[in-house]
């Protein structure tokens, strides 16, 4: 299997008409019909199937049993993202396995290939459901209870895939069973670009957070509605988008801190009405916890001021937090020694890697990526490239297969 073939064959599923790129939002149409694509290669390699009770699919190679090395990564995308970021790792590892049975390699621990459910958050609001289900960094309770846009629960959509909501939570058996989890991943920045290597192992990821901030006004008739008596949350909002802007580019220097506002919804959103509220989420990320709860705080404190400026309310909800992940320094050694010294970089994204970092030996490696753009239909790697990538995996699995633990 070539990498390139296997990325070829999903080229077509869940391509965005309206917003460009791919839209493939977990148990959706298109995110099913990659499930079943990525089933049935995996079944053609030889490799035993099986979706977990956290919707997280695992070909296994060998019999399951303690030391499993896991590799793998997500198949789901961002509204209208890149052909890379998740189906990337993903078919690397199919090509990575495919690669050492063609050499007849035999592993001594078991190996297999994960793709884990809802790492974008798209559909359900918070990134890396699967992972944090499976490592009880969320109750498998409040996860059933999310909504998606149309107001369908994560319970509901889950039986899309022959999931039962009732199994959602902590795996402890999986857990015991992996010996180490290695992500492969499209770079998501010019750090190989800038360093001229096709690949980088990764070092650490920032603190990132998804807050929800509701703003609340009075919905009026933008024509009969002078400007002096208005209650308008969409200018509220938008006083605190350029706050959150200015407040993290003062930040963002020798520290890392990021604040974005990609996601807005006035209601009722009609071109001739005040919005009576906006629906905005705001992430934010930081190099350290007190750092990214610092920076929060002061685009809050801008927030609530912009709010009280135009006469509305503002509502702030926490909905995820991870805090800075540092990948396991052992695990991440062997692989730069295994690859010849490759660099070693940080990245700002987060991973289902950097979710499970908390429970077993996790490391990422990193595919160059020419303009660093991602999460965008813009995303792009170079075939030779992620055949190199996928090379390295197939370097890496050797290693770690090779050793009985
Ligand atoms: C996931 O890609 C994230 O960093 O939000
Ligand atoms: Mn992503
Ligand atoms: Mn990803």
């Amino acid at each position: 299997m070539d990498v390139v073939e296997l990325l070829g064959e999903i080229a077509e599923i869940g391509r965005d008409p309206v917003r460009g790129g791919y839209s493939r939002h977990v148990y959706e149409p298109a995110e099913l019909e990659l499930r079943e694509w990525f089933r049935r290669k995996s079944a053609g390699l030889g490799l035993e199937v099986e979706t977990d009770r956290n919707g997280n699919i695992w070909a296994h190679w060998g019999p399951v049993g303690t030391g499993t090395i896991a590799i793998g990564s997500h198949l789901d995308s961002v509204p209208g993202g890149g052909a890379y970021d998740g189906p990337l790792g993903v078919a690397s590892s199919l090509a990575a396995v495919s690669a050492l049975m063609d050499e007849g390699f035999v592993p001594a621990q078991p190996v297999t290939v994960a793709a884990f459910g809802e790492e974008e958050g798209s559909r359900f609001g918070i990134a890396c459901l699967g992972s944090k289900l499976m490592a009880g960094a969320i109750p498998g309770a409040t996860v059933a209870a999310l909504t998606d846009d149309t107001g369908v629960t994560y319970a509901e959509a889950c039986r899309a895939d022959g999931i039962d909501p009732a199994g959602l939570g902590r795996d402890d058996e999986r857990l015991a069973s992996l010996g180490a989890f290695v992500e492969l991943h499209v770079e998501q920045g010019v750090g190989l670009a800038d360093l001229d290597s096709p690949v980088a192992v990764a070092s650490s990821i920032l603190a990132h957070g998804r807050w929800k901030l509701v703003f609340s006004g009075e919905g009026n008739h933008a024509g009969a509605t002078r400007m002096r008596d208005r209650r308008d949350p969409v200018a509220a909002m938008a006083a605190a988008v350029l706050a959150a802007q200015r407040i993290a580019s003062a930040h963002d220097g020798p520290d890392s801190a990021r604040a974005t506002i990609g996601r807005l919804t006035p209601i009722p959103g009609g071109t001739n009405v005040i919005a009576s509220r906006v629906d905005a989420w705001l992430d934010v990320r930081g190099d350290t916890d007190p750092q990214t709860r610092a920076l929060l705080e002061e685009i809050l404190e801008a927030s609530h001021a912009a709010a009280k400026e135009h006469g509305c309310g503002l509502e702030v909800t926490e909905e995820s937090y991870v805090s800075t992940v540092h990948f396991d320094a052992n695990l991440r050694e062997r692989l730069v020694e295994a690859l010849d010294g490759v660099p070693v970089l940080a990245t700002g994204a987060g991973h289902d890697a950097g979710i499970l970092a908390a429970e077993i030996p996790t490391a990422m490696l990193f595919t160059r990526n020419p303009t660093g753009v991602s999460h965008s239909p813009h995303e792009t790697a170079s075939d030779e490239d992620c055949r190199a990538g996928a090379r390295a995996l197939t370097e890496v699995v050797r290693i770690l297969a090779s050793e009985p633990r």
